[in-house]
């Protein structure tokens, strides 16, 4: 994206900007109208408000002149600015703008929830989300442009709020409540918003945070605009009073072992020499935190679910996984929430979950000490996420997993997991596209492996692809799949 608007107005790319005041106003506007040309009255307006002088067309044509040089600095055609009878424009394409990108992202997700995939849904409005680096064109005072930018930031409070309705649908209350929280503190009169900080609130069992939250907006709608909340919001309330708001997963205290563990691959291929290794360090040489780091699609949680089932007997009070979300496009996990998360696994009623980080720490701590569990702590963003989470007893294991290599935690045993060796590669190759084509070519075979880069993902990708394709040949199988160009799911 070559302009940016949503934040404090960028150009070229990276972080520069225009820094002369005028500048900048000219150039914000012709960026709100991304295409159109601007009248030149429009722009004097902006720049001059009330007061215009005589000079004003000149002096703009001053300023469009000094952004052309500023364009030719970074690199960017001066041209991409029109200057026409009519006034003046910016040349775009839609990929150009980030509001643009973002309008498009809306879009798609909105079809999305009509479609009823929820999950794509969540997953589109976040991406549009994250486009936004603050309050859109933030810093340029001019009146006509900051009317221009509040309609934006409204349009992502109102996409925020169509985001929070699908993630509360998909059962994510727990993990949006900190969100929540701060946007209802810094737009306190948006309804629909502390109507859904209640929602999520109560959904996880704390009535009594939901109802504050009503009588705090209450009290401000009161004082601020001497009004009374409005209908929907008045409903909720009584709903949360009446508690007819089920706490979807309130449960009580699982019974015997706990075991939230993914289900480990039937087709494991490889890694013998890691896993043994892995095996002996935890066995023998009483590793208690193991930290496994690779690229994207290497394999790492598919080799932590292996190994912690492979070890499940020797920890078999509870067996627990959580994806931090470090590498999705979704926020990572906090530590307030990923302690909640895992609590809840251990069967800690919603209604027994603490407040803050320290305390439901504490409560951790306390939950784990005595038991042998194993913990899976599944793509990691830092060392700071998942450091407050280790258990201190040694009768626990936790196996980390990371795109980035961890560093600054005190303990943990750092491996890294490299892609297949070139046998394992077609061995994988084989299981998923069927033994005997692979046998078949097998220059083919080494040559399809080679192209994906020997990279697990990457192979069952291609490999599906021959799999569903009876009639495709290994050797003209188009298997190039390269890291750079798939997507990988994360
Ligand atoms: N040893 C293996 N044998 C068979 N399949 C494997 C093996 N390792 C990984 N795979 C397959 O490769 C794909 C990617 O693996 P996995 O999700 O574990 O990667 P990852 O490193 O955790 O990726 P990410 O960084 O995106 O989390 C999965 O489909 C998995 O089934
Ligand atoms: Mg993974």
């Amino acid at each position: 994206m070559r302009f940016g608007i949503l934040g404090p107005l960028r150009i070229g790319g990276g972080e520069s900007t225009v820094t002369a005041g005028r500048d900048r106003i000219v150039l914000a506007m012709l960026l709100l109208r991304c295409g159109r040309l601007v009248p030149v009255e429009e722009l004097v307006d902006a720049v001059w408000e009330e007061h215009p002088p005589a000079t004003a067309r000149a002096q703009l044509q001053t300023c469009v002149s000094r952004l052309r040089r500023r364009f030719t600095e970074l690199e960017l055609a001066p041209e991409t600015i029109i200057t026409d009878p009519a006034g003046y424009g910016v040349r775009t394409t839609p990929s150009d703008l980030d509001a643009e990108v973002f309008a498009r992202t809306v879009e798609a997700a909105r079809a999305a929830v009509a479609a009823g995939r929820l999950g794509d849904a969540g997953e589109r409005f976040r991406a549009a989300l994250a486009l936004w680096r603050g309050p859109a064109l933030g810093g340029i005072p001019s009146r006509s442009i900051r009317r221009r930018a509040q309609a934006l930031d409204e349009q992502r409070l109102t996409v925020l709020e169509e985001c929070v309705e699908v993630e509360l649908r998909l059962g994510r209350a727990a993990e949006l409540i900190e969100e929540l929280t701060e946007s209802v503190d810094q737009h306190p009169l948006r309804e629909r918003l502390r109507g859904q900080l209640m929602l999520a609130l109560s959904s996880v069992g704390r009535q009594a945070d939901a109802l504050a939250v009503y009588r705090e907006g209450r009290r401000f709608y009161a004082e601020e605009l001497g009004i009374e909340p409005g209908a929907e919001l008045q409903e909720l309330h009584q709903r949360v009073l009446a508690g007819d708001l089920a706490l979807a997963g309130r449960e009580t205290r699982p019974v015997g072992p706990v075991r939230s563990l993914p289900r480990a691959i039937g087709d494991f291929t490889g890694r013998q020499e890691t896993l043994a290794r892995l095996v002996k360090e935890i066995e023998e040489d009483g590793t208690r935190i193991q930290l496994i780091d690779g690229m994207a699609g290497s394999g790492k949680t598919t080799l932590a679910v292996h190994v912690a089932t492979a070890l499940a007997d020797r920890y078999p009070d509870a067996q627990l996984f959580i994806d931090l979300h470090g590498h999705s496009e979704r926020r990572p996990l906090t530590p307030t929430t990923a302690v909640a998360a895992l609590l809840r696994q251990l069967g800690v009623p919603a209604e027994r979950m603490p407040e803050n980080l320290d305390d439901r720490l504490a409560l951790w701590r306390t939950e784990l000490a005595g038991l042998r569990a194993l913990v899976v702590l599944d793509n990691a963003a830092t060392a700071d996420q998942v450091a407050p989470l280790l258990p201190n007893g040694s009768h626990c294991l936790v196996l980390i997993t990371s795109r980035r290599r961890l560093v600054g935690l005190d303990e943990g045993r750092p491996s890294s997991l490299p892609v297949l060796d070139a046998d394992e590669a077609i061995e994988l190759l084989a299981r998923v596209a069927g033994v005997e084509r692979i046998t078949a070519e097998p220059e083919a075979a080494a040559e399809v492996a080679r192209r994906c880069g020997h990279l697990p993902l990457a192979i069952r990708l291609a490999g599906a692809r021959l799999a569903h394709r009876s009639n495709w040949r290994v050797a003209t199988s188009p298997s190039g799949c390269s890291p750079g160009r798939a997507r990988w799911p994360s």
